[in-house]
């Protein structure tokens, strides 16, 4: 197996000037890539007990999905708002290109269940944060946060490690 980073493919100037974009649908369409991807994040959350896996759209549901599958755990869509149908709790973010909001079902687990955060990338860590607000509301025991990518210069990962114990990235 390749390392990774090799699946991953650098978009200059998307969507804004100055953004160097990493595309992880070239990691996602590779069938052994994708699958080891799925492997090395089950090894990091395998005996954490979790629960629920919470995944942010759009790419993060693709990963959460998959690995809330092999850890016999619920699914909980993190939507940008107005997306999802029920009643919702909502948490504004900033982002590495601009501000957006993220909403979450007010029912979408119990008080005390033990929820992992899963996206594909943590850049400046406002999602991920936003993310773990909404969970931290609902009363979820947050028992880490996995990404396939990290991008150490915007210092995001690290200031998610502050507020929680485990957090996991594959690729930096
Ligand atoms: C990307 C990525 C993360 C977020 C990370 O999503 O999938 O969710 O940015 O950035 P941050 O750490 O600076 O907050 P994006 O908002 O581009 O949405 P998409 O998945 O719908 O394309
Ligand atoms: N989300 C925030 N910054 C990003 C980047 N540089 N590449 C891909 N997704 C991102």
């Amino acid at each position: 197996m390749k390392d990774l980073k090799s699946y991953i493919r650098t978009i200059p100037d998307f969507p804004s000037e100055g953004i160097m974009f990493r595309d992880i649908t070239t990691l996602l369409g590779n069938p052994a890539a994708l699958k080891h991807t799925i492997d090395l994040l089950f090894g990091h959350f395998r005996n954490d007990r979790v629960q629920m896996v919470a995944g942010v759209e759009a790419r993060g549901f693709v990963l959460a999905g998959a690995l809330a599958c092999r850890l016999g755990a619920g699914f909980v869509p993190i939507r940008k708002a107005g997306k999802l149908p029920h009643q919702t709790i909502e948490e504004k973010y900033q982002l590495e290109y601009g501000e957006a909001a993220l909403e979450m079902h007010l029912d979408a687990f119990g008080a005390g269940d033990r929820v992992l955060l899963i996206d594909d990338l943590i850049a400046t860590g406002g999602t991920a944060g936003a993310a773990m607000n909404l969970i931290d509301h609902l009363g979820g025991d947050v028992v880490g946060a996995g990404f396939v990518v990290e991008l150490p210069g915007l210092g995001g990962a690290d200031k998610l490690r502050a507020r929680c114990d485990k957090v996991v990235s594959l690729v930096s």
